[in-house]
């Protein structure tokens, strides 16, 4: 049914561009920050390489042997009972509301790319205003901006996988990281780069407590992409004989290397510009542009560049949260690819406006339930619940569903030795640890 297939960079970097994506450049740096650096950083690290890694290629494997959409996919490969896991595809569901807030925030950042051109607060307190002001009251700016984002998504979308996204990551992926590069480089030659490198590794485990632990494994997932069917759906595009394992590899490589890279460059900047790390999730909207402000006209080129490098990071994201529906409505209802990217687009768009309006004060007070608003309930219900549920099916999916034999076929010529621990590790370690982080987080975040 489909024939446009990616080519193997065209693949590894869509995944790439995928898992590297607002939660490495926005989310983990304060992350890491509130939960004190090292030992969490630590964390996240071993949860990347014992289980996201083993995931990664399982939701690969699903797509490469499925290659249809999410749905179809999970009821194909079923030998059984295939009504019941053909719901394991409709995963992709999260990423759509996930879509909710992403394109919000998406907003912020076009905002701030334009604003840095010209401006940038002199002092943390005044970026702290400017930036509660926009979030609290200025529906306008929001609006508008989210409006772009959500037409820059879906107008990417409707070329499809190979004139659309192979297309966008080919160009925003390298462009994203040179800037990075390029800034690290910067960072290197300052004498606070070494604070920076002491405070992301030294670890003080006495900061880890259950809640801090959960946060680092849940974020293992999130930034991977992982749990929702928008890798399997770009692996449902790989060509034949591709090696999976190897993809799998550069995608996890990349995306922990750019989470590192830019984590050491912004504390660098903050310890030696501004107020240190540990400022929470206006970090990079707050703190950072009142440190660019010190460093005069460089910092607003920097500032520039660097919203630019997290505005296309979080766009090739995006196309990836909302492709797995898109090739849903395209498989089984025959949708034409326009139809079926504006639908979509239309209701992460249209509930994102209702997102944006629960931060604003007046509003706020009509959109909120038990203390979150309904841009926290999205990010919370996705996060917490959806996304681990995605993982654990994914596993048992791969590890007791689908029969031995046709896993082992592809999988053993390409691990070697390392099939069996693999597929050990799905059927048994993931499984329980992801309940662990699932019940965890329920109780957390409650
Ligand atoms: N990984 C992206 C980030 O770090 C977000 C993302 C894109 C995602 N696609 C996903 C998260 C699929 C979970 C599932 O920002």
């Amino acid at each position: 049914m489909k024939i446009a297939r990616f080519s193997r960079i065209g693949f590894i970097l869509a995944a790439a561009g995928s898992a590297v994506g607002l939660g490495n450049i926005w989310k983990f740096p304060y992350i890491a920050g509130e939960y004190g650096g090292g030992a969490f950083v630590l964390i996240y690290l071993l949860t990347v390489l014992l289980i996201g890694f083993s995931i990664m290629i399982a939701e690969m494997l699903i797509g490469y042997l499925g290659r249809r959409d999410t749905v179809t996919s999970f009821e194909e490969l079923a030998p059984k009972h295939k009504p019941f896991w053909k719901l394991g595809g409709f995963q992709g569901l999260a990423g759509l509301f996930i879509m909710i807030f992403y394109s919000v925030v998406i907003g912020w950042i076009f905002n701030y790319i334009v604003t840095s051109l010209y401006f940038l607060p002199s002092s943390v307190k005044e970026a702290e205003t400017i930036f509660t002001s926009m979030l609290h009251t200025d529906i306008m700016t929001q609006l508008i901006y989210h409006t772009l984002a959500f037409v820059l998504i879906t107008y990417v979308l409707t070329k499809g996988i190979k004139g659309g996204i192979e297309k966008l990551n080919l160009f925003l992926m390298p462009t994203l990281m040179i800037i990075l590069i390029g800034m690290f480089i910067y960072a290197l030659t300052l004498d606070t780069f070494s604070q920076a490198v002491s405070f992301m590794f030294s670890a003080d485990w006495s900061k880890i407590d259950s809640e801090a632990f959960v946060v680092a494994v849940g974020h293992a997932f999130f930034t991977l992409s992982l749990g929702m069917g928008a890798i399997m759906t770009y692996a449902a595009s790989l060509e034949k004989d591709s090696n999976i394992v190897k993809s799998a590899f550069w995608v996890v490589f990349l995306d922990t290397t750019i989470a590192i890279v830019a984590g050491l460059m912004l504390f660098t900047f903050l310890y030696q510009y501004g107020s240190g790390p540990a400022k929470g999730p206006g970090l990079v909207f707050i703190s950072l542009p009142a440190a660019f402000y010190e460093m005069g006209i460089l910092g607003n080129i920097f500032a520039v560049l660097f919203f630019i490098a997290l505005a296309f990071a979080g766009l090739t994201s995006s196309v990836s949260l909302v492709e797995p529906m898109v090739q849903y409505f395209i498989d089984r209802f025959n949708w034409n690819r326009l139809k079926a990217s504006v639908a979509m687009g239309l209701f992460f768009y249209l509930f994102g406006i209702v997102a944006l309006l629960s931060n604003i004060e007046g509003i706020s007070a009509y959109l909120t339930w038990n203390e979150k608003n309904f841009f926290d309930w999205v990010d919370y219900i996705t996060a917490a619940i959806m996304l681990p549920l995605g993982g654990l099916i994914m596993a048992v999916f791969v590890g007791f569903i689908i029969e031995k034999s046709r896993v082992e076929a592809v999988m053993r010529p390409q691990l070697k030795w390392a099939f069996e621990p693999w597929y050990f590790s799905l059927r048994y370690i993931t499984p329980v640890a992801m309940l662990i982080v699932m019940l965890n987080l329920m109780g957390v975040v409650s």
